[in-house]
């Protein structure tokens, strides 16, 4: 059984798009991919809540074409047989968890083995179909879990100096991420340079994250998440209701909170102080 874990991102999405840096983190929910041989060769998927968004859009179709043009055409004779926990439409990595998971389930059947870094190069192949152009940062800590820095398709591991716990809570799902990104993109396209200050400032919150999440300072992370979210509020993609639950977790004592993800619903991120 192939797994592949969510995500969440702790700073920089979007800006990402444009060349800036983010922070990115693996959960403990996850898609679980059985391939085996089948006359019903196929996607099946087990929940069908996996992924309404993408389902609805017909993409599916194009999955199994590019799985089989990376990794051969014994990719036809396969069933694979999906379930997942990671709600989809939610900003937790649901697609991206869904193509590595694809890529390992196959690599599993024909028992051979890729690194993470050729699995991340293979799943980006297939997060174009859900996206468009996406950042790769979804995929990349996707395949190599754990808590990263990711720049123009470099990924580096960051090791915290105290444990991170986040509590995350789900607002509405949103209207996909290809949508969020090509909004983002015309706010961009009316108004660059303000557009790019946004992009800047998140920037330099997402680097002082990095040097707070190495020293163990919490109450910095829990401010520069706060922050971060207030710049994706300005960029447009924030939404009344993860407004509300970000304000209602500081309120319940967390440290900090933010929208991860594309935004326009999905989820809230909180930092918990223990
Ligand atoms: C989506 O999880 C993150 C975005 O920055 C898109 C991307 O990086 O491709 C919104």
């Amino acid at each position: 059984m192939a797994k592949a874990f969510g995500k969440i991102i702790l700073a920089g999405e979007h800006a990402v798009v444009y060349g800036y840096p983010a922070i990115a983190m693996t959960i403990d929910l996850e898609v679980r991919i059985n391939a085996r041989l089948s006359d019903k060769p196929g996607l099946v998927f087990l929940n069908p809540q996996i992924d309404p968004e993408h389902k609805s859009a017909g993409l599916f179709v194009e999955v199994l074409p590019k799985l089989t043009e990376l990794l051969g055409p014994r990719v036809r004779e396969l069933e694979f047989q999906i379930d997942s926990d990671i709600p989809g439409g939610c900003g937790l990595g649901s697609s991206a968890a869904l193509s590595v998971g694809l890529i390992r389930a196959v690599l599993d059947f024909l028992g051979e083995s890729r690194s993470s870094e050729q699995i991340a190069g293979m799943a980006l192949e297939l997060e174009k179909i859900f996206h468009g152009n996406p950042s790769g940062v979804d995929h990349t800590v996707i395949a190599q879990e754990g808590l990263i820095w990711f720049q123009r398709g470099h990924a580096e591991k960051i090791i915290p100096k105290r444990p991170l716990n986040f509590e995350i809570s789900m607002a509405s799902p949103h209207a996909g991420t290809r949508a969020a990104v090509q909004a983002v993109r015309h706010r961009y396209d009316q108004n660059p340079s303000g557009t790019m200050q946004i992009f800047e400032a998140i920037s330099q919150l997402t680097f002082d994250m990095r040097r707070a999440i190495e020293q163990g300072d919490l109450p910095e992370i829990g401010r520069l998440m706060t922050e971060n979210h207030a710049l994706l509020k300005k960029l447009g993609v924030s939404t009344d209701e993860l407004d509300a639950l970000c304000a209602q977790a500081i309120q319940n004592g967390a440290l900090g909170a933010k929208l991860t993800g594309a935004g326009g619903g999905g989820c809230v991120i909180a930092l918990m102080p223990k």
